[in-house]
């Protein structure tokens, strides 16, 4: 049956853009994770999960490298598409790898091929203050856009590791006015990775689109973590933010189901998660 004879009959139609501010509006908690294959995205789908990204944390986890700076595009578009093609509510985000929206006409090229090739509905990119120009530029040209401040992975070797940010009050301040400019400039979504719990409720509180974070606090209006932090699969040191949902759960679709049901109820993150 065709994707859209199958919405007209389900009990919950597909998530878009206008459920997660209607989300927000309404204090419900918006729950999001990243997915990377057909299979998987099936089953954070039947888990309940609102949105569901194509991370460039591929790098990571599925390739193997030490950051998500050699990712490409096409990389992107690969994972994606097997994901699209396992999805039918959630809201389906995909990541713009490094250098990939390097000027606005690059980032309009880029981001038309993941929605064309790849299936996504809205495009991520890592952006403050310096990608607000290219956020204008994709919001007028109708693209639903998440913009990603905080720690931003694919600035590692210009920052120098993966460290909390805005901890002192200058850096937060700038934060603030960066997540200002980028939702004035079209961005749907905010996204903030790894910073004070405060701050990521002063941010969340400030704006009006959805603010969804990981390692930012509870108080954002929603949580994101990579799938196999959850599923305790990730070799290595687990970040402080990230929790093994497997423990205490018979497989994968239960763990994905209850790290659903903690971000819901806002069990998830407890403050041993939060900085
Ligand atoms: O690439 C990714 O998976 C991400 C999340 C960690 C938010 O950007």
């Amino acid at each position: 049956m065709y994707k859209h004879l199958q919405e007209r009959y389900a009990p919950r139609p597909p998530v878009n853009i206008a459920t997660l501010a209607k989300m927000k509006s309404e204090g419900e908690k918006i729950t999001a994770i990243t997915a990377y294959d057909a299979s998987f995205a099936t089953l954070v789908d039947d888990a309940g999960v609102d949105v569901v990204l194509v991370g460039d944390s591929l790098g990571m986890v599925i390739q193997g490298h030490d950051t998500t700076v050699p990712v490409t595009l096409n990389d992107i578009i690969y994972h994606c598409r097997a994901v699209a093609r396992g999805l039918y509510r959630p809201f389906l985000m995909a990541d713009m790898p490094f250098m990939t929206y390097a000027s606005k006409e690059q980032a309009l090229d880029n981001a038309v091929r993941l929605m064309q090739d790849g299936g996504a509905k809205m495009v991520k990119l890592e952006g403050g203050a310096g990608q607000v120009e290219i956020v204008e530029f994709l919001a007028r040209h109708d693209i639903a856009v998440c913009a990603h401040l905080g720690l931003k992975p694919q600035s590692v070797h210009k920052v120098g590791g993966f460290r909390v940010q805005g901890r002192e009050e200058a850096a937060a301040e700038q934060m603030m006015r960066d997540a200002k400019a980028l939702q004035g400039a079209g961005a749907d979504i905010v996204l903030l990775e790894c910073i004070p719990a405060k701050l990521g409720a002063e941010i969340t509180l400030a704006l009006e689109v959805p603010v969804i974070g990981i390692g930012a606090g509870v108080q954002t209006d929603g949580q994101i973590l990579v799938l196999y932090d959850i599923l305790d699969v990730t070799a290595g040191r687990k970040p402080k933010f990230s929790k093994n949902f497997m423990a205490g759960n018979a497989g994968p679709l239960e763990a994905v189901k209850a790290y659903a049901q903690a971000v819901k109820s806002g069990t998830y993150p407890g403050p041993e998660h939060c900085f």
